[in-house]
């Protein structure tokens, strides 16, 4: 009983170590965020995300996978599913009319955000 006792609190102990050693190696939710801010894509890998179910847009240089979004989207799919894949910031600067969205547009832009587009050079 002691035995199993000693080994279930070293084991214990033993865990709780390798959880603290991995949380040092594991970036943070924020870092995780940053991190993928970071990541850069061509605008050849952005045009492989053109259909509503798989949707990537640019957006002010930065990159959005909006296929998540799309369904919630209020304007009718044919308005903005031609944007997937493709640079959208004047698209989405005048909703296609020549109004902004609102500033809680730009709040759940900045949710979806998975990187940004690299300058032409990178082409
Ligand atoms: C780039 C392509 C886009 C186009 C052409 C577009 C177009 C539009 C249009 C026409 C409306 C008005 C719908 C109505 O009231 O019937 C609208 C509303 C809205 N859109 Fe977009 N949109 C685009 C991208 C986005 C993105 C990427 C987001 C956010 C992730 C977004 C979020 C919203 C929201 C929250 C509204 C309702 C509030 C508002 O009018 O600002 N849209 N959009």
């Amino acid at each position: 009983m002691r035995r199993f006792y000693l080994s279930t609190t070293v084991l214990f102990w033993l865990l709780v170590t390798a959880f603290w050693t991995a949380s040092l190696w594991l970036p943070t939710p924020e870092e995780s965020l940053l991190l993928a801010a970071e990541k850069t894509y061509t605008p050849a890998e952005l045009a492989k995300h053109a259909t509503a179910a798989n949707c990537w847009m640019a957006i002010r240089g930065g990159v959005y996978d909006l296929s998540a979004y799309l369904p919630a989207h209020p304007s009718p799919p044919e308005l903005v599913v031609p944007w997937c894949g493709r640079e959208a910031t004047e698209a989405y600067k005048t909703k296609t009319k020549g109004r902004s969205h609102a500033p809680f547009a730009d709040e759940l832009l900045a949710r979806y955000k998975i990187g940004t587009l690299a300058s032409d050079q990178a082409k």
